[in-house]
């Protein structure tokens, strides 16, 4: 398959690109810095400055996954404008390139874009599935102006799923980079009250999802991309403890937290309990459904 993936540089695109090449692909990279991204990425990934540059290559298939980072800076309106407008920048050349595909009769088969668990807002402790409304906030307008973006590649042909993700765990970057070093200090403890659930999924079964609704025809619109098994945050805290063999006793007081960070320690104080509903109805099968199982396979425990 000729697979286009933005945002191929970043925590989750690397792993796709690695994976996409071993079972054959013909894999091509946008990003901001293509001689850097060749240097991460290796010889065999065409890098280009932005999908339209790859009209020629004709990419069968798209992965949308590239944008400012949500969790490097403090969410200052300048640094809110950043994070919608980078995603909508992408977005939209990546729904341009299919409408140049498709006056040629070759208009990609599937765009997987991305989303996350921040599109419901603040659920309490309620089961989210797909069909849950969400609540109004900042994370919300984010993902779904990023969702509305993609679903114009609709008007070419191009079958879209948005996959809602939740936090992303692996071993070399991403949560638990920022994560487990006050645990492993013996730092670590619960975010204000530590009931807030944190959805999470294995960055190993987040890039199987995205293979699967790559070829799974039947699968459009909004895909919860979150393991089973969501914790909440103490839940996750203790978990941290028992695999880094580590007490968890501190805990960070949500006021503190909000004085620190202002609107963004929302990331952290409230959260979703979402659920991968229509991912388990179409029958997909992850190989780590508890974080238990992901955290002994991440420290190796
Ligand atoms: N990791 C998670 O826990 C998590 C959870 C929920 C949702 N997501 C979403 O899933 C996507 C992939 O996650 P990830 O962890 O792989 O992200 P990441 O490591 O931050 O990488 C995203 C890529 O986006 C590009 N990028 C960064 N800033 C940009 C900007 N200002 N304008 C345009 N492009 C920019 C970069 O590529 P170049 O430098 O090569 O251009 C970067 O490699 C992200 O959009 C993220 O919001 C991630």
């Amino acid at each position: 398959m000729r697979l286009l993936i933005t945002g191929g540089t970043g925590f989750v695109g690397r792993r796709l690109v690695e994976r996409a090449i071993a079972d054959g692909h013909q894999v091509m990279v946008v990003s901001r810095d293509p001689v850097a991204a060749r240097e991460t990425l290796g010889s065999e990934v065409t890098v280009r400055d932005s999908a339209g540059a790859f009209v020629d290559d004709k990419p069968e298939a798209i992965v949308n996954l590239a944008g400012e980072p949500i969790a490097d800076r403090r969410w200052s309106d300048s640094q809110k404008t950043r994070l919608l407008e980078s995603r909508r920048h992408a977005t939209r050349e990546v729904v341009a390139l299919c409408e140049q595909l498709a006056a040629q009769n070759a208009a990609p088969g599937v765009l997987v874009s991305g989303s996350a668990m921040g599109y419901y807002g603040d659920q309490g402790d309620r089961e989210v599935t797909e069909q849950t409304p969400p609540h109004d906030e900042f994370a919300h307008r984010l993902c779904e102006m990023w969702e509305h973006e993609a679903h114009q590649a609709e008007a070419f042909g191009t079958r879209v799923a948005c996959i809602r993700i939740g936090l992303v765990l692996d071993a070399g970057g991403g949560t638990l980079a920022k994560m487990a070093p006050p645990f492993k200090l013996g730092l670590g403890g619960k975010i204000g009250d530590g009931r807030q659930y944190m959805p999470w999924i294995h960055r190993e079964d987040l890039v199987r999802i995205i293979e699967f609704l790559l070829v799974r025809d039947d699968l459009a619109g909004a895909i919860n991309a979150s393991a089973p098994n969501p914790v909440t945050n103490a839940g996750f805290t203790r978990a941290m403890g028992r695999h880094l063999h580590r007490p968890t006793l501190f805990f960070i007081p949500g006021p503190l937290l909000k004085a620190a960070l202002g609107e963004m320690s929302r990331l952290l104080l409230t959260g979703a309990c979402m659920r991968p509903r229509r991912l388990e109805n179409a029958g997909f099968e992850f190989r780590y459904p508890t974080l238990d199982d992901a955290l002994a396979a991440i420290f190796g425990d």
